[in-house]
């Protein structure tokens, strides 16, 4: 739900679904990366901390808890089968 009204798919495509714009990845698998939450939430508050020169905006103004859903959620996406 909050993956799907933030917005994020403007940028991403999600298990073919969304857009792809100014590179960046494919999300479906992403928890195949094994980031953890604590990671994804600061990668979603300041993506540009991360990767410096990052075209992704930061989403800090989400709130706490939604960013760990949203975190949780990336976390538990380990690909369609
Ligand atoms: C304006 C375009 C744009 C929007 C909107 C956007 N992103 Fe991104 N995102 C990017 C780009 C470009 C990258 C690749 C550069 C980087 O890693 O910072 C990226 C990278 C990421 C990564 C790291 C992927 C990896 O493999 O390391 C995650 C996770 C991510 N985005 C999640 C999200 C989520 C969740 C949202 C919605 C809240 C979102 N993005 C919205 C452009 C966007």
């Amino acid at each position: 739900m909050v993956f799907a009204t933030s917005g994020c798919t403007a940028c991403h495509t999600y298990a073919g679904s969304g857009n792809s714009n100014l590179g960046a990845p494919d999300l479906t698998a992403i928890g195949r990366r094994k980031y953890g939450i604590r990671f994804l939430v600061r990668q979603l508050q300041c993506p540009s901390c991360i990767r410096s020169g990052s075209a992704m905006p930061a989403f800090r103004s989400l709130g706490e808890k939604r960013l760990h859903e949203l975190a949780v959620f990336l976390d538990a996406s380990k690909g369609t089968h």
